[in-house]
């Protein structure tokens, strides 16, 4: 009985810590990087909101944990028609968590 609930408190941990920027532990950051040059993210974002598009990026907006970002990288990629895998979905987002969001 011990066991089985310290095995539940254990897997409730691991799902909190799902929430946070854990989703981007061992993402490829050189692949994210690759990818977010590759697309043009920063083109049209630039085209919207001037300079170097950067301030597309607002942390503190609607965009406010590291599951939506990935969320909305993940819609962005859709509709540009990207098809790309959940694993570069991550590594996008891991290098916008990175440089902009810095989600813990
Ligand atoms: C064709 C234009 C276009 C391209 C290409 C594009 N985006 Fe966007 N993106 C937008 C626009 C417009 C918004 C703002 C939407 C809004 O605020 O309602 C946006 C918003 C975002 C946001 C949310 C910003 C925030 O904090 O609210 C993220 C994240 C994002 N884009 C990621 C990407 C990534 C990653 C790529 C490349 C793989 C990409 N976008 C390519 C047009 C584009």
């Amino acid at each position: 009985m011990k066991t089985a609930l310290f095995a539940l408190a254990l897997f409730v941990h691991v799902l909190a810590q799902a929430q946070g920027a854990d989703i981007f532990k061992g993402a490829d950051l050189a692949l994210g990087a690759r990818l977010i040059a590759d697309n043009k993210c920063a083109q049209c974002h630039a085209s919207k909101v001037g300079g170097d598009g950067n301030t597309i990026y607002r942390p503190q907006g609607r965009i406010n944990t590291a599951a939506l970002l990935r969320g909305m990288v993940e819609n962005c990629s859709t509709q540009l028609n990207l098809q790309l895998f959940p694993e570069e979905v991550t590594a996008i987002a891991a290098v916008l968590n990175r440089d902009h969001y810095k989600f813990k």
